[in-house]
């Protein structure tokens, strides 16, 4: 596909966003991530990323996010070779071919079917890879996934466009079909998802945040077999001492704020 327009709307405008983040920040000197795909998809789409305005604060989490879920799925996938990976709210990500997994993974990267199809321009389905075109709260998907090996259940940039009693039953479905794994998902905490509504990329797309995550504890209240393993500020990252002294201030400011430096959060459970 060369230069098609872009008709997305919403949350499936945001993965734009994401992209265009990875992308530039994979051109970098000494990028936090890198992202060939990226790079190429966003050469190929007519899409006026300007009009997200996407900050070098965006760009610097978007891609610390993808480093750390690229990250615990090597670990994971090094730990259990013989897995199933579910990628959800995939959008046009290539973490399929950042982490070069084997052919003894099984991996599914789910999204709305619009955005499937249009993911479908850029990556083939191959034996052990496969997409598939759902609303992820649409309980009917999982029953494509097989259930016999371990699981990893991916969420990036997902949660937030959910509601509370979404982001639940989804949580509750994903523990009764398993019998052992890992999610790894980001959340806001409740300011950020009041702030996000004066941010220039939803109101130029629509899109709308809804569920918000205050403490990591009521997760595993929710669903009793999840045990919280990891966590990370995304503003505390220590990616964020790298970078030059003026793009580190913002950072730094809001560390010294505990409801702005959780703002936005990586969380890795576990559940057997
Ligand atoms: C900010 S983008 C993130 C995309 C991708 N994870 C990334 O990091 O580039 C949000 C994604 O969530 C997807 N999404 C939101 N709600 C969804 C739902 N109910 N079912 C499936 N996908 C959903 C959107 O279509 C979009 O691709």
């Amino acid at each position: 596909m060369m230069n098609e327009k872009i008709r997305l709307t919403k949350e499936k405008e945001m993965l734009l966003m994401t992209l265009y983040g990875r992308a530039q920040e994979s051109r970098k000197q000494e990028p936090i991530i890198k992202d060939h795909d990226a790079e190429d998809i966003i050469e190929k789409i007519d899409y006026d990323f300007s009009k997200l305005t996407i900050y070098r604060g965006d760009t610097v989490t978007i891609a610390i996010r993808a480093k750390y879920l690229d990250q615990w799925t090597k670990e994971f996938l090094s730990d259990h070779p013989k897995a199933t990976v579910i990628h959800l709210a995939c959008g046009l990500d290539s973490r399929i071919n950042r982490v070069q997994v084997s052919d003894t993974v099984a991996w599914y990267d789910i999204d709305y079917p619009e955005v499937i199809e249009l993911r479908r321009q850029f990556y083939e389905e191959r034996s052990h890879y496969h997409m598939i075109g759902s609303s992820v709260v649409d309980p009917e998907w999982l029953s494509q996934i097989p259930t016999e090996n371990p699981v990893l259940i991916i969420a990036e940039g997902l949660t937030m466009y959910l509601h509370k009693q979404e982001v639940y039953d989804l949580f509750q479905r994903l523990s009764d079909r398993f019998s052992t794994g890992q999610v790894a998902f980001d959340a806001l905490n409740p300011f950020a998802t009041r702030w996000a509504k004066f941010r220039k990329m939803t109101r130029t797309t629509g899109a709308t945040f809804h569920w918000a995550l205050k403490k990591p504890e009521i997760i595993e209240e929710w669903v009793p077999r999840f045990h919280l393993m990891k966590q990370l500020n995304l503003f505390e990252a220590p990616e964020i001492r790298q970078l030059p002294q003026d793009a580190q201030q913002v950072f730094l400011l809001f560390q010294k704020v505990p409801w702005l430096k959780k703002m936005t959060r990586l969380f890795l459970y576990r559940f057997e």
